[in-house]
């Protein structure tokens, strides 16, 4: 066996628990997958237009663009920054990956306010990096600032805000997030707007005022595309020069450069889903506390129920090919189920489901 290098010795394979498999062994086409907050129905057909001109171009045995010049000339437009200001990445996950290559020494800290998504552990591991967590509060799931203040010392390089959070689904404000940009400029905040699409609130135009702001940014969520694996981050230019130190720049594939381009040309139909979605929730929280559900729900196109045996109900949801995702390992968590909101009448299966396999307590 070849010896690993020293930074991986003490590191754990990540896992994630695949539902792929029981889908498969379900064979049926009817499946709801509420697990991973995709969005439950296709992209815009002009995604799927251009993807499939694109597979009968002549283009695929040459490499991707490595600028994405005509997707940052379409994020310029969306999000209001320049195009020296955004870079595209393979999902949001390398863009928090490549956040962390570039900002983290051995012994570095970053703050991160938990629950919430988790992905840059693995990059913090590698680096030899430590990640320093602070609890959002327990009754209201709100967080406050003071104590992310407490936390930052002399090794704080970086700190991690999801807004909304996944998975509380709370929204920090504006101010929460100036008073950390303001007070502390030694400091990269990295705010991750994962689901902006879907709370309306955004603080990307702070970037040109903020050099220690960095802003990601998914076209996995309310535009339909996890599986083409897009994201981006805007941050100011200098930043974005020293991002592009360690990136590898062939990672945008040319069919999620195609798709993310053909989705933000179709932003009507975005909109369109993101606003089904709501009237989803609406139906979803109002029928689910009529069964005397704890619910959770703020922004976010998901919401957390609390049930006594959670992996109980995760289990009978997907013998009806439902899937949602047990949170109870997570801090603040235990006993809550996340699930995925889709139009009304996928929620309107859930609600039926959830009765007629008497879950509903
Ligand atoms: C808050 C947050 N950030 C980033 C991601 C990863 O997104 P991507 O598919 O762009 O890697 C997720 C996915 O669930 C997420 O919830």
């Amino acid at each position: 066996m070849i010896k690993i290098a020293k930074h991986c010795e003490g590191l754990q394979p990540y896992k994630v628990s695949s539902v792929y498999r029981q889908i498969e062994k379900l064979g049926s086409n009817d499946i709801l997958k509420l697990d991973f907050n995709e969005t439950t129905i296709p992209p815009s057909p002009k995604v799927t237009e251009a993807l499939l001109h694109f597979i009968k171009g002549e283009k695929l045995n040459w490499y991707p663009d490595p600028e994405c010049f005509r997707l940052t000339e379409m994020l310029s437009e969306y999000t209001g920054a320049d195009t020296g200001e955004i870079l595209p990445t393979h999902g949001s996950d390398e863009a928090l990956e490549t956040i962390v290559k570039t900002f983290i020494n051995h012994d570095d800290e970053i703050i991160v306010p938990v629950p919430t998504y988790d992905n840059l552990r693995i990059a913090m591991n590698v680096c030899g990096g430590r990640i320093v967590t602070c609890e959002y509060n327990k009754n209201d799931f709100s967080l406050d600032i003071a104590k992310v203040e407490g936390l930052i010392g002399k090794k704080t390089r970086l700190i991690y805000l999801v807004n909304p959070n996944n998975p509380l689904g709370t929204l920090l404000s504006r101010e929460q997030i100036l008073r950390l940009l303001e007070g502390y400029p030694e400091v990269m905040t990295i705010v991750d707007e994962a689901y902006y699409e879907f709370g309306g609130v955004t603080v990307v135009d702070l970037i040109k005022k903020y050099h220690n702001l960095v802003v990601a940014r998914t076209f996995s969520k309310a535009f339909g595309i996890a599986s083409m694996r897009v994201g981006y981050l805007v941050s100011d230019a200098a930043n974005i020069r020293n991002f592009c130190r360690v990136k590898n720049l062939k990672t945008v594939t040319s069919l999620g450069q195609v798709a993310a381009v053909a989705a933000l040309e179709d932003i009507d139909y975005m909109k369109r889903y993101v606003r089904e979605v709501e009237k989803g929730k609406g139906y979803l929280v109002v029928a689910l506390r009529d069964m005397k559900f704890h619910v959770s729900a703020q922004y976010g196109n998901f919401i957390l129920i609390r049930y006594r045996d959670p992996e109980h109900f995760v289990s009978q949801l997907a013998r009806e090919g439902i899937f949602v995702r047990n949170r109870s390992h997570m801090p603040l968590l235990n006993g809550y189920v996340r699930m995925t909101v889709g139009t009304p009448e996928q929620c309107k299966r859930v609600v039926k489901v959830i009765v007629d396999k008497g879950l509903n307590h």
